[in-house]
Protein backbone atom coordinates (compact mmCIF):
# COMPACT_ATOMS: atom_id res chain seq x y z
CA UNK A 1 0.00 0.00 0.00
CA UNK A 2 1.12 3.38 -0.38
CA UNK A 3 0.80 5.84 2.15
CA UNK A 4 1.76 9.45 1.89
CA UNK A 5 1.23 12.70 4.49
CA UNK A 6 -0.41 15.87 3.97
CA UNK A 7 -0.41 18.83 6.07
CA UNK A 8 -3.80 20.40 6.60
CA UNK A 9 -7.35 19.05 6.79
CA UNK A 10 -9.03 16.03 5.67
CA UNK A 11 -12.22 17.63 4.96
CA UNK A 12 -11.12 20.39 2.75
CA UNK A 13 -9.30 17.55 0.18
CA UNK A 14 -11.51 16.06 -2.45
CA UNK A 15 -11.41 12.50 -2.14
CA UNK A 16 -13.64 9.37 -2.55
CA UNK A 17 -13.37 8.27 1.13
CA UNK A 18 -12.52 10.32 4.28
CA UNK A 19 -12.18 9.15 7.58
CA UNK A 20 -12.57 11.71 10.26
CA UNK A 21 -11.97 9.96 13.82
CA UNK A 22 -13.51 12.35 16.83
CA UNK A 23 -13.03 12.48 20.72
CA UNK A 24 -16.04 11.37 22.57
CA UNK A 25 -18.60 14.48 23.43
CA UNK A 26 -15.62 16.97 21.41
CA UNK A 27 -17.43 19.17 19.08
CA UNK A 28 -17.41 18.09 15.62
CA UNK A 29 -16.36 20.89 12.46
CA UNK A 30 -19.61 22.86 11.55
CA UNK A 31 -19.78 21.87 8.54
CA UNK A 32 -19.89 18.30 9.32
CA UNK A 33 -22.32 18.87 12.55
CA UNK A 34 -24.89 20.23 10.33
CA UNK A 35 -24.77 16.92 8.43
CA UNK A 36 -25.93 14.79 11.51
CA UNK A 37 -28.36 14.67 14.97
CA UNK A 38 -25.65 14.93 17.09
CA UNK A 39 -27.22 12.37 19.43
CA UNK A 40 -26.49 10.05 16.38
CA UNK A 41 -22.75 10.37 17.04
CA UNK A 42 -20.84 11.33 19.67
CA UNK A 43 -17.44 9.64 19.30
CA UNK A 44 -17.61 6.59 21.75
CA UNK A 45 -14.78 4.33 21.41
CA UNK A 46 -15.44 1.98 18.23
CA UNK A 47 -18.83 4.20 16.91
CA UNK A 48 -18.51 4.64 13.24
CA UNK A 49 -20.59 6.32 10.97
CA UNK A 50 -20.76 7.04 7.44
CA UNK A 51 -22.19 10.23 5.98
CA UNK A 52 -22.89 11.51 2.18
CA UNK A 53 -21.91 15.10 2.54
CA UNK A 54 -23.17 15.89 -1.07
CA UNK A 55 -20.91 19.41 -1.14
CA UNK A 56 -20.77 20.51 2.33
CA UNK A 57 -16.73 19.08 3.05
CA UNK A 58 -14.56 18.21 0.07
CA UNK A 59 -14.93 14.40 0.62
CA UNK A 60 -17.60 12.39 -1.23
CA UNK A 61 -18.43 9.42 1.35
CA UNK A 62 -17.26 10.61 5.07
CA UNK A 63 -16.40 7.58 7.45
CA UNK A 64 -16.87 9.42 11.06
CA UNK A 65 -14.94 6.91 13.67
CA UNK A 66 -15.20 7.47 17.38
CA UNK A 67 -12.08 7.56 18.98
CA UNK A 68 -13.44 7.54 22.86
CA UNK A 69 -12.63 9.80 25.69
CA UNK A 70 -9.49 11.98 24.88
CA UNK A 71 -7.55 10.82 28.22
CA UNK A 72 -8.27 7.11 27.55
CA UNK A 73 -6.88 7.30 24.09
CA UNK A 74 -3.36 5.39 23.35
CA UNK A 75 -1.49 4.34 20.00
CA UNK A 76 -3.89 1.11 20.11
CA UNK A 77 -7.12 4.00 19.28
CA UNK A 78 -5.73 5.30 16.20
CA UNK A 79 -4.47 1.56 14.77
CA UNK A 80 -8.07 0.58 15.11
CA UNK A 81 -9.44 3.77 13.50
CA UNK A 82 -7.07 3.09 10.81
CA UNK A 83 -8.24 0.17 10.18
CA UNK A 84 -11.84 0.53 10.28
CA UNK A 85 -11.39 3.10 7.49
CA UNK A 86 -10.07 0.57 5.12
CA UNK A 87 -12.17 -2.01 6.23
CA UNK A 88 -14.80 0.39 5.21
CA UNK A 89 -12.96 1.39 1.87
CA UNK A 90 -13.12 -2.15 1.02
CA UNK A 91 -16.68 -2.57 1.65
CA UNK A 92 -17.28 0.39 -0.42
CA UNK A 93 -14.77 -0.54 -3.44
CA UNK A 94 -12.64 2.29 -2.76
CA UNK A 95 -8.84 2.19 -3.90
CA UNK A 96 -8.02 5.27 -1.84
CA UNK A 97 -8.77 6.62 1.62
CA UNK A 98 -7.65 9.67 3.00
CA UNK A 99 -7.83 9.71 7.21
CA UNK A 100 -7.34 12.31 9.58
CA UNK A 101 -8.04 13.60 13.47
CA UNK A 102 -10.21 15.73 14.53
CA UNK A 103 -8.47 18.43 17.30
CA UNK A 104 -4.76 17.98 18.80
CA UNK A 105 -3.56 14.53 19.49
CA UNK A 106 -1.83 14.08 22.53
CA UNK A 107 1.19 11.68 21.05
CA UNK A 108 4.45 12.71 19.06
CA UNK A 109 3.97 13.16 15.04
CA UNK A 110 6.21 10.19 14.47
CA UNK A 111 4.03 7.99 16.63
CA UNK A 112 0.78 8.81 15.26
CA UNK A 113 2.37 8.17 11.98
CA UNK A 114 3.23 4.86 13.19
CA UNK A 115 -0.01 3.91 14.65
CA UNK A 116 -1.61 5.25 11.09
CA UNK A 117 0.63 2.85 9.21
CA UNK A 118 0.23 -0.08 11.41
CA UNK A 119 -3.63 -0.07 11.41
CA UNK A 120 -4.08 0.86 7.74
CA UNK A 121 -2.01 -1.85 6.40
CA UNK A 122 -3.12 -4.68 8.74
CA UNK A 123 -6.47 -3.99 8.53
CA UNK A 124 -6.32 -5.04 4.71
CA UNK A 125 -4.17 -8.00 5.29
CA UNK A 126 -6.02 -10.66 3.65
CA UNK A 127 -4.66 -14.75 3.49
CA UNK A 128 -6.33 -16.03 0.62
CA UNK A 129 -3.96 -17.88 -1.77
CA UNK A 130 -5.78 -21.00 -1.14
CA UNK A 131 -9.17 -19.81 -1.69
CA UNK A 132 -10.77 -20.13 -5.76
CA UNK A 133 -13.65 -17.88 -7.59
CA UNK A 134 -13.49 -14.90 -5.53
CA UNK A 135 -15.73 -12.69 -6.76
CA UNK A 136 -14.50 -8.77 -7.77
CA UNK A 137 -15.64 -7.25 -4.45
CA UNK A 138 -13.49 -10.20 -2.27
CA UNK A 139 -10.42 -9.30 -4.38
CA UNK A 140 -10.71 -5.18 -4.13
CA UNK A 141 -7.60 -4.17 -2.62
CA UNK A 142 -7.23 -0.20 -1.51
CA UNK A 143 -4.31 0.68 -3.12
CA UNK A 144 -3.52 3.96 -1.43
CA UNK A 145 -4.46 6.00 1.83
CA UNK A 146 -3.12 9.66 2.77
CA UNK A 147 -2.84 10.74 6.79
CA UNK A 148 -3.60 13.98 7.11
CA UNK A 149 -1.07 15.74 9.88
CA UNK A 150 -1.87 19.62 11.46
CA UNK A 151 1.65 18.85 12.87
CA UNK A 152 5.35 17.90 11.44
CA UNK A 153 4.64 15.91 8.05
CA UNK A 154 7.94 15.02 7.90
CA UNK A 155 7.78 13.49 11.25
CA UNK A 156 4.66 11.83 10.35
CA UNK A 157 5.80 10.30 7.51
CA UNK A 158 9.12 8.79 9.17
CA UNK A 159 6.42 7.20 11.45
CA UNK A 160 4.77 5.94 8.68
CA UNK A 161 7.88 4.24 7.19
CA UNK A 162 8.25 2.79 10.32
CA UNK A 163 5.09 1.37 10.96
CA UNK A 164 5.10 0.01 7.31
CA UNK A 165 8.02 -2.09 8.31
CA UNK A 166 6.68 -3.34 11.12
CA UNK A 167 3.40 -4.06 9.19
CA UNK A 168 5.36 -5.77 6.99
CA UNK A 169 6.66 -8.02 9.40
CA UNK A 170 3.53 -8.83 11.14
CA UNK A 171 1.46 -9.83 7.89
CA UNK A 172 5.00 -11.65 7.30
CA UNK A 173 4.17 -13.55 10.85
CA UNK A 174 1.15 -14.10 10.11
CA UNK A 175 1.37 -15.61 6.13
CA UNK A 176 3.84 -18.33 8.17
CA UNK A 177 1.13 -19.09 10.51
CA UNK A 178 -1.86 -19.53 8.30
CA UNK A 179 0.26 -21.52 5.68
CA UNK A 180 -0.75 -25.31 6.25
CA UNK A 181 1.11 -27.79 8.39
CA UNK A 182 1.92 -29.83 5.29
CA UNK A 183 3.55 -26.78 3.63
CA UNK A 184 5.58 -25.08 6.17
CA UNK A 185 7.36 -27.94 7.55
CA UNK A 186 10.68 -27.58 9.37
CA UNK A 187 12.48 -27.67 6.12
CA UNK A 188 10.21 -24.61 4.64
CA UNK A 189 10.78 -22.57 7.51
CA UNK A 190 14.82 -22.94 7.18
CA UNK A 191 14.46 -22.08 3.91
CA UNK A 192 12.02 -19.26 5.00
CA UNK A 193 15.19 -17.98 6.84
CA UNK A 194 17.62 -18.25 3.73
CA UNK A 195 15.18 -16.26 1.59
CA UNK A 196 15.36 -13.97 4.32
CA UNK A 197 18.78 -13.90 4.89
CA UNK A 198 19.09 -12.98 1.03
CA UNK A 199 16.80 -10.96 0.59
CA UNK A 200 17.80 -8.69 3.96
CA UNK A 201 21.56 -9.18 4.39
CA UNK A 202 21.69 -12.03 7.49
CA UNK A 203 23.89 -14.27 8.29
CA UNK A 204 21.59 -17.97 8.04
CA UNK A 205 22.52 -20.62 9.38
CA UNK A 206 19.98 -23.94 9.19
CA UNK A 207 21.21 -27.40 10.50
CA UNK A 208 19.49 -29.86 9.51
CA UNK A 209 18.81 -33.66 11.17
CA UNK A 210 22.39 -35.16 10.64
CA UNK A 211 23.69 -32.40 11.94
CA UNK A 212 21.53 -32.08 14.40
CA UNK A 213 22.82 -35.36 15.85
CA UNK A 214 26.31 -34.77 15.37
CA UNK A 215 26.10 -31.87 17.76
CA UNK A 216 23.47 -33.47 20.48
CA UNK A 217 20.38 -31.32 19.92
CA UNK A 218 18.56 -34.28 21.73
CA UNK A 219 15.46 -32.03 22.69
CA UNK A 220 14.67 -31.23 18.99
CA UNK A 221 16.11 -34.68 17.47
CA UNK A 222 13.46 -36.71 20.44
CA UNK A 223 10.48 -34.31 19.43
CA UNK A 224 10.63 -34.67 15.88
CA UNK A 225 11.54 -38.20 15.79
CA UNK A 226 8.03 -39.35 14.95
CA UNK A 227 7.86 -37.14 12.00
CA UNK A 228 8.60 -37.56 8.74
CA UNK A 229 9.21 -34.32 7.99
CA UNK A 230 12.55 -33.52 9.78
CA UNK A 231 13.27 -30.90 12.43
CA UNK A 232 15.73 -28.28 11.72
CA UNK A 233 17.49 -25.93 13.97
CA UNK A 234 17.45 -21.99 12.69
CA UNK A 235 19.57 -19.06 13.24
CA UNK A 236 19.28 -15.22 11.64
CA UNK A 237 21.99 -12.89 12.65
CA UNK A 238 21.52 -9.44 12.22
CA UNK A 239 24.52 -7.20 12.64
CA UNK A 240 27.47 -8.09 14.83
CA UNK A 241 28.36 -7.81 18.47
CA UNK A 242 31.04 -4.96 19.80
CA UNK A 243 30.93 -0.94 19.33
CA UNK A 244 28.91 -0.96 22.68
CA UNK A 245 26.22 -2.95 20.43
CA UNK A 246 24.32 -5.26 23.00
CA UNK A 247 23.21 -8.54 21.83
CA UNK A 248 19.71 -9.73 21.48
CA UNK A 249 18.59 -13.25 21.37
CA UNK A 250 15.05 -14.00 20.18
CA UNK A 251 14.32 -17.67 20.46
CA UNK A 252 10.96 -19.08 18.75
CA UNK A 253 8.80 -22.06 19.01
CA UNK A 254 8.71 -23.46 15.86
CA UNK A 255 6.28 -26.82 16.05
CA UNK A 256 5.09 -26.77 12.52
CA UNK A 257 2.21 -28.81 13.47
CA UNK A 258 1.66 -30.03 17.07
CA UNK A 259 -0.28 -33.20 16.86
CA UNK A 260 0.61 -33.78 20.75
CA UNK A 261 2.50 -37.01 19.58
CA UNK A 262 1.64 -40.05 21.43
CA UNK A 263 0.00 -38.35 24.26
CA UNK A 264 -2.08 -37.32 20.76
CA UNK A 265 -4.32 -34.22 21.19
CA UNK A 266 -8.39 -35.09 20.54
CA UNK A 267 -9.38 -33.43 17.58
CA UNK A 268 -10.70 -30.35 18.03
CA UNK A 269 -7.92 -29.20 19.90
CA UNK A 270 -5.72 -30.37 17.11
CA UNK A 271 -7.65 -28.04 14.37
CA UNK A 272 -5.33 -24.71 14.40
CA UNK A 273 -2.29 -26.43 16.36
CA UNK A 274 -0.69 -25.27 12.45
CA UNK A 275 -0.31 -22.52 14.56
CA UNK A 276 2.12 -23.90 17.10
CA UNK A 277 5.17 -22.11 14.91
CA UNK A 278 3.46 -18.76 16.01
CA UNK A 279 6.58 -17.92 18.69
CA UNK A 280 9.02 -18.75 15.44
CA UNK A 281 7.06 -16.49 13.17
CA UNK A 282 7.45 -13.88 15.63
CA UNK A 283 11.05 -13.95 15.26
CA UNK A 284 11.04 -14.10 11.34
CA UNK A 285 8.69 -11.19 10.83
CA UNK A 286 10.79 -9.21 13.95
CA UNK A 287 14.33 -10.24 11.94
CA UNK A 288 12.54 -8.47 8.74
CA UNK A 289 11.35 -5.63 10.48
CA UNK A 290 14.82 -5.26 12.33
CA UNK A 291 17.11 -5.59 9.12
CA UNK A 292 14.59 -2.94 7.18
CA UNK A 293 14.44 -0.55 9.52
CA UNK A 294 18.51 -1.06 10.22
CA UNK A 295 18.41 -1.11 14.17
CA UNK A 296 21.83 -0.92 15.53
CA UNK A 297 21.90 -3.57 17.96
CA UNK A 298 23.44 -6.89 17.21
CA UNK A 299 19.98 -9.42 16.78
CA UNK A 300 20.54 -12.96 16.90
CA UNK A 301 16.99 -14.81 16.25
CA UNK A 302 16.68 -18.73 16.81
CA UNK A 303 14.35 -21.32 16.23
CA UNK A 304 13.93 -24.62 17.13
CA UNK A 305 11.46 -26.20 13.80
CA UNK A 306 9.83 -29.55 14.45
CA UNK A 307 6.89 -31.60 13.91
CA UNK A 308 5.04 -33.52 16.67
CA UNK A 309 3.62 -36.73 14.88
CA UNK A 310 3.01 -40.14 16.99
CA UNK A 311 4.39 -43.12 14.82
CA UNK A 312 6.20 -46.00 15.37
CA UNK A 313 9.43 -44.23 15.93
CA UNK A 314 7.77 -40.90 18.13
CA UNK A 315 9.31 -40.33 21.10
CA UNK A 316 7.58 -41.96 24.18
CA UNK A 317 6.08 -40.77 27.29
CA UNK A 318 8.75 -42.42 29.47
CA UNK A 319 11.82 -41.74 27.61
CA UNK A 320 14.48 -40.23 29.18
CA UNK A 321 15.70 -37.04 26.75
CA UNK A 322 19.62 -35.88 26.81
CA UNK A 323 19.03 -31.95 25.97
CA UNK A 324 22.03 -30.36 24.25
CA UNK A 325 23.00 -28.60 27.62
CA UNK A 326 23.61 -32.43 28.89
CA UNK A 327 20.10 -31.68 31.14
CA UNK A 328 18.20 -34.74 30.91
CA UNK A 329 14.35 -34.25 30.33
CA UNK A 330 11.86 -37.40 31.94
CA UNK A 331 9.00 -36.85 29.52
CA UNK A 332 5.76 -37.88 30.89
CA UNK A 333 3.84 -36.14 28.47
CA UNK A 334 4.57 -36.00 24.23
CA UNK A 335 1.97 -32.87 24.27
CA UNK A 336 4.48 -31.00 26.49
CA UNK A 337 6.95 -30.97 23.57
CA UNK A 338 7.56 -27.08 22.99
CA UNK A 339 9.79 -26.88 26.84
CA UNK A 340 11.80 -29.76 24.85
CA UNK A 341 12.78 -28.22 21.84
CA UNK A 342 13.10 -24.91 23.29
CA UNK A 343 15.51 -26.70 26.07
CA UNK A 344 17.82 -26.81 23.33
CA UNK A 345 17.14 -23.06 21.94
CA UNK A 346 17.76 -21.54 24.83
CA UNK A 347 20.79 -23.33 25.21
CA UNK A 348 22.24 -22.56 22.29
CA UNK A 349 21.59 -18.68 22.29
CA UNK A 350 23.60 -18.49 25.61
CA UNK A 351 26.73 -18.84 23.42
CA UNK A 352 26.41 -15.09 21.85
CA UNK A 353 26.62 -14.11 25.30
CA UNK A 354 23.83 -11.51 24.89
CA UNK A 355 22.63 -8.83 27.01
CA UNK A 356 19.01 -10.99 27.09
CA UNK A 357 17.37 -13.55 25.63
CA UNK A 358 13.19 -13.37 24.77
CA UNK A 359 11.56 -16.27 23.40
CA UNK A 360 8.37 -16.25 22.44
CA UNK A 361 6.38 -19.92 22.26
CA UNK A 362 2.66 -21.35 21.89
CA UNK A 363 3.16 -23.14 24.96
CA UNK A 364 0.75 -23.64 27.15
CA UNK A 365 -3.55 -24.28 27.01
CA UNK A 366 -3.42 -22.61 30.62
CA UNK A 367 -2.39 -19.09 29.09
CA UNK A 368 -5.85 -19.04 27.29
CA UNK A 369 -7.58 -19.66 30.52
CA UNK A 370 -5.45 -17.30 32.85
CA UNK A 371 -5.53 -14.25 30.07
CA UNK A 372 -7.62 -14.95 27.33
CA UNK A 373 -6.71 -13.37 24.13
CA UNK A 374 -6.12 -10.02 25.59
CA UNK A 375 -2.83 -10.46 26.68
CA UNK A 376 0.63 -12.41 26.14
CA UNK A 377 1.73 -14.50 29.74
CA UNK A 378 5.22 -13.13 30.65
CA UNK A 379 7.67 -15.04 33.06
CA UNK A 380 11.35 -13.10 33.80
CA UNK A 381 14.10 -13.88 35.59
CA UNK A 382 15.16 -10.04 35.31
CA UNK A 383 12.31 -7.61 36.67
CA UNK A 384 13.95 -4.83 34.46
CA UNK A 385 13.24 -6.95 31.36
CA UNK A 386 10.01 -7.49 32.48
CA UNK A 387 9.12 -3.98 33.14
CA UNK A 388 11.06 -2.99 29.62
CA UNK A 389 8.80 -5.52 28.05
CA UNK A 390 5.33 -4.20 29.85
CA UNK A 391 5.86 -1.01 28.95
CA UNK A 392 6.91 -1.86 25.38
CA UNK A 393 3.66 -3.89 25.43
CA UNK A 394 1.42 -1.08 26.15
CA UNK A 395 3.00 1.16 23.45
CA UNK A 396 2.80 -1.62 20.80
CA UNK A 397 -0.97 -2.32 21.62
CA UNK A 398 0.97 -5.82 22.15
CA UNK A 399 -0.09 -6.38 25.96
CA UNK A 400 2.24 -8.65 28.12
CA UNK A 401 0.97 -9.98 31.97
CA UNK A 402 3.51 -11.08 34.21
CA UNK A 403 3.34 -14.11 36.24
CA UNK A 404 5.81 -15.15 39.27
CA UNK A 405 8.31 -17.71 38.86
CA UNK A 406 8.94 -18.48 42.55
CA UNK A 407 10.98 -21.37 43.99
CA UNK A 408 8.10 -23.63 44.33
CA UNK A 409 7.14 -23.83 40.59
CA UNK A 410 10.54 -24.75 39.52
CA UNK A 411 9.85 -27.23 42.78
CA UNK A 412 7.38 -29.06 40.52
CA UNK A 413 9.41 -29.79 37.37
CA UNK A 414 12.02 -31.48 39.26
CA UNK A 415 12.31 -35.37 38.41
CA UNK A 416 13.26 -38.53 40.35
CA UNK A 417 15.35 -39.80 37.81
CA UNK A 418 15.96 -37.22 35.36
CA UNK A 419 17.07 -33.51 35.96
CA UNK A 420 13.24 -32.35 35.08
CA UNK A 421 10.15 -33.78 34.18
CA UNK A 422 8.16 -32.15 31.25
CA UNK A 423 4.75 -31.50 32.96
CA UNK A 424 4.49 -30.15 36.46
CA UNK A 425 0.50 -31.56 36.75
CA UNK A 426 -2.22 -29.34 36.16
CA UNK A 427 -2.07 -26.11 39.00
CA UNK A 428 -0.37 -23.37 37.35
CA UNK A 429 0.51 -25.26 33.75
CA UNK A 430 1.78 -21.86 32.02
CA UNK A 431 4.05 -21.18 35.26
CA UNK A 432 5.54 -24.81 35.43
CA UNK A 433 6.68 -24.42 31.74
CA UNK A 434 7.98 -21.07 32.37
CA UNK A 435 10.08 -22.45 35.47
CA UNK A 436 11.24 -25.57 33.41
CA UNK A 437 12.51 -23.48 30.44
CA UNK A 438 14.80 -21.29 33.06
CA UNK A 439 16.96 -24.13 33.64
CA UNK A 440 18.92 -23.59 30.27
CA UNK A 441 19.33 -19.87 29.91
CA UNK A 442 22.35 -20.05 32.81
CA UNK A 443 22.64 -16.56 34.42
CA UNK A 444 21.55 -14.52 31.09
CA UNK A 445 18.46 -11.93 31.71
CA UNK A 446 15.52 -14.15 29.98
CA UNK A 447 12.13 -13.39 29.51
CA UNK A 448 9.41 -15.64 28.01
CA UNK A 449 6.56 -14.94 26.23
CA UNK A 450 3.39 -17.40 26.64
CA UNK A 451 1.34 -16.47 23.13
CA UNK A 452 -0.50 -19.49 23.58
CA UNK A 453 -3.43 -17.27 23.56
CA UNK A 454 -2.29 -14.49 21.44
CA UNK A 455 -1.01 -15.92 18.34
CA UNK A 456 -4.45 -17.02 16.61
CA UNK A 457 -7.91 -15.72 16.75
CA UNK A 458 -11.14 -17.39 15.87
CA UNK A 459 -13.20 -14.31 15.59
CA UNK A 460 -11.37 -11.30 15.21
CA UNK A 461 -12.63 -8.59 17.93
CA UNK A 462 -10.24 -5.48 16.70
CA UNK A 463 -10.70 -3.93 12.82
CA UNK A 464 -6.90 -5.07 12.20
CA UNK A 465 -7.25 -8.92 12.98
CA UNK A 466 -8.49 -11.46 10.40
CA UNK A 467 -9.30 -15.01 11.52
CA UNK A 468 -5.68 -16.78 11.68
CA UNK A 469 -2.84 -15.94 13.11
CA UNK A 470 -1.98 -12.33 14.49
CA UNK A 471 1.57 -11.99 14.19
CA UNK A 472 2.17 -11.01 17.69
CA UNK A 473 5.10 -10.53 19.06
CA UNK A 474 6.43 -8.79 15.78
CA UNK A 475 4.75 -5.14 17.41
CA UNK A 476 5.85 -5.74 20.56
CA UNK A 477 9.75 -6.90 19.86
CA UNK A 478 10.43 -4.29 17.74
CA UNK A 479 8.98 -1.31 19.63
CA UNK A 480 11.36 -3.07 22.74
CA UNK A 481 14.15 -3.43 20.40
CA UNK A 482 13.64 0.34 19.32
CA UNK A 483 13.05 1.66 23.33
CA UNK A 484 16.52 0.29 23.32
CA UNK A 485 18.02 1.80 20.51
CA UNK A 486 16.45 5.38 21.26
CA UNK A 487 16.78 5.20 25.05
CA UNK A 488 13.05 5.45 25.80
CA UNK A 489 12.10 4.78 29.23
CA UNK A 490 9.05 6.46 30.11
CA UNK A 491 5.78 4.65 30.78
N1 LIG B 1 0.97 -26.19 21.61
C1 LIG B 1 0.37 -26.55 22.82
C2 LIG B 1 -0.21 -25.37 23.59
C3 LIG B 1 -1.37 -24.67 22.96
C4 LIG B 1 -2.66 -24.98 23.31
C5 LIG B 1 -1.16 -23.64 22.03
C6 LIG B 1 -3.72 -24.32 22.74
C7 LIG B 1 -2.23 -22.98 21.46
C8 LIG B 1 -3.50 -23.31 21.82
C9 LIG B 1 1.40 -27.22 23.73
O1 LIG B 1 2.40 -27.94 23.08
C10 LIG B 1 0.66 -28.18 24.60
O2 LIG B 1 0.06 -29.07 24.07
N2 LIG B 1 0.70 -27.94 25.89
C11 LIG B 1 0.02 -28.77 26.82
C12 LIG B 1 0.91 -28.99 28.00
C13 LIG B 1 0.42 -30.04 28.97
C14 LIG B 1 0.50 -31.40 28.33
C15 LIG B 1 1.28 -29.97 30.20
C16 LIG B 1 -1.26 -28.08 27.24
O3 LIG B 1 -1.27 -26.85 27.39
O4 LIG B 1 -2.28 -28.74 27.38
ZN1 LIG C 1 1.83 -29.92 22.60
ZN1 LIG D 1 2.89 -27.26 21.15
Amino acid sequence: MEITVCTGDVLGEPSDLAMLATFEDEPLPAAVAGLLEPADFRGRAKQTLLLYPRGAVAPRRLLLVGLGKREKMTTETIRQAAASAVQQARTLQVPGVTVGVQGDLPLAPEVTGQAFAEGIELGAYRYWPYRTGLTTEETFAVEQATVFSKVNAEQTYAGVTTGQAIARGVMYARDLVNSPGYRMTPAALGEQAIDLGQRLGLAVTVLDKAQLTDQGFGGILAVGKGSTNDPRFIVMEHGAAGDGKPTICLVGKGLTFDSGGLSLKPADAMETMKSDMGGAAAVFGAMQTVAELKLPLHVVGIVSAAENMPSGDAYRPGDIVTTLSGKTVEVLNTDAEGRIILADGLFYAQRYNPAVIIELSTLTGAVIIALGAHATGMMSTSQELADQLSRAGASSGERVWQLPLWDEYHEMVKSQIADLKNIGGRPAGTITAGAFLTAFVGDYPFAHLDIAGTAWVDKPGKPYETQGGTGVGVRLLIEFLRRRVFRVNDA
